[in-house]
């Protein structure tokens, strides 16, 4: 980065290194005082800092991890403005560099010209979290298939972990890194078969990474899923009389959805008075001569699909059996097995009785009782007739 502004390379004057000036490990005389390593994201602001230990006033040198002297006891050296710094005191230099990125990463050194030959090194970390990542429909989704999908998030230090989640169950796929110098692009690769009735369903890709915490940056994905095209006419209810009007509506389904439907008739031109609007079919004044077999098709990239209706148009005088009627015949049927059971019902009851006063052979029989014996008293001859008359009297 910038090699134009680094080679500005400004390294202690050898004149200083040859007056045994000696650089001095700070951390050396108080293992307490080392210098922090730090870890900032990429586009931050990192702050490098060097504690300084019985300081004598002495030059300090901070260079960058090319050995470049960045500053020079307070002054300058290199010209990229990234850095300030921001605190020389007796025992603290601190220096800022803005809008960090990869390529600032490594040993920062703290030098005090000194007895000592020793320096201090605050290691400077830079890490890229992912940005969303995209998702590659690699093949695209036919119903019956299988859909290839890609997650990729092109740029992050350390790697993302890309995950594909559908209805919060992870669905596992093939990843792969490739290296690019400082970062790292991440992919996560998953083929899922796919019907109609996944059309739409919501999948997404998690990446996580260290910077991000517990959150994730998730891309939702919706599956698009193609599937040959549908129809089915909604009849018009009831039946149709001459004078009505038709008005058919052509239900379509699909994935690209049909941009249009095709009304037509079987063996025959569309009646004059047709009017087509969207998928709806109208025809006023219907006349028997409209009879016939209506057509509703329908295609797309995946295939084609037609429904028909058959159009009978009755005279506005005519008594007809509908389909709705139906029901009614069900329910009289139920009803009149009702009746029957009630009226069997009625007669094994009679019938018990009539038994069980014949037993008694008591003389308050009813009449209907009376007249089963009379009738069985013809059948049986004169002696039995006798015996009613005693009955009778
Ligand atoms: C700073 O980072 C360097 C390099 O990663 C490591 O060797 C060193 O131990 C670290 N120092 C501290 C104080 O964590
Ligand atoms: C280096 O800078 C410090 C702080 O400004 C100052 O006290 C010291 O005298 C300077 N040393 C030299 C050799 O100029
Ligand atoms: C930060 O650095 C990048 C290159 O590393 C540059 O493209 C961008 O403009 C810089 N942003 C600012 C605010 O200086
Ligand atoms: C259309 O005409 C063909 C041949 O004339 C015949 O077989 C078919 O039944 C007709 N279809 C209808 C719905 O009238
Ligand atoms: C139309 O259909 C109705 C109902 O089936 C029938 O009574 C009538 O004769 C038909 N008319 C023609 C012209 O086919």
């Amino acid at each position: 980065m910038r090699p134009g502004l680094r080679s500005l390379l400004l390294t202690p004057p050898p004149s200083l290194a040859l007056h045994a000036v000696i650089l001095l490990s700070l951390g050396l005389r108080c293992q307490a005082v080392q210098a922090e390593n730090v870890t900032v994201l990429e586009g931050g602001t990192a702050q490098i800092s060097c504690r300084l230990q019985n300081y004598d006033g002495s030059i300090v040198v901070i260079q960058n991890p090319r050995r470049q002297t960045l500053f020079f006891n307070g002054t300058r050296a290199l010209k990229d403005d990234r850095f300030q710094m921001v605190l020389f005191t007796q025992r603290l230099v601190r220096i800022t560099l803005s809008n960090v990125s990869v390529w600032d990463e490594g040993g920062y050194f703290c030098q005090l010209y000194t007895d000592d030959t020793h320096h201090q090194v605050a290691t400077l970390s830079v890490i890229v979290p992912p940005e969303v990542p995209t998702v590659e429909v690699k093949t695209e989704a036919v119903e019956g298939g299988e859909v290839e999908l890609t997650c990729l998030s092109p740029r992050s230090k350390p790697p993302a972990t890309l995950r594909w989640m559908r209805d919060r169950r992870e669905i596992s796929g093939v990843v792969s890194q490739q290296d690019y110098g400082k970062t790292v692009s991440v992919s996560n690769t998953i083929r899922i078969p796919v019907e109609r009735r996944d059309n739409g369903a919501a999948v997404s890709c998690e990446a996580s990474h260290p910077a991000l915490g517990a959150q994730k940056r998730v891309r939702h994905y919706r599956l698009d899923v193609h599937f040959a095209p549908t129809v089915r006419i909604i009849p018009p209810p009831g039946i149709l009389r001459e004078g009505d009007s038709l008005s058919l509506t052509c239900s379509v389904s699909g994935n690209p959805l049909p941009r249009n439907v095709q009304w037509s008739r079987v063996n025959d031109t569309l009646p004059e008075r047709a009017e087509i609007s969207g998928s709806t079919l109208t025809v006023s004044r219907l006349s028997q001569a409209h009879n016939g077999t209506y057509l509703c098709q329908a295609h797309n990239n995946y295939g084609r699909a037609a429904d028909h209706y058959t159009l009978l148009v009755y005279d506005p005088g005519a008594v007809v059996e509908t389909h709705s009627a139906v029901p009614y015949a069900v329910i009289g049927g139920v009803l009149a097995l009702l009746v029957f059971t009630v009226i069997c019902g009625l007669i094994v009851t009679i019938w018990c009785s009539v038994r069980q006063k014949g037993s008694y052979l008591t003389h308050e029989a009813s009449g209907l009782d009376e007249h089963g014996e009379v009738q069985e008293a013809f059948l049986n001859g004169s002696d039995s007739r006798e015996g009613k008359k005693e009955y009778l009297l």
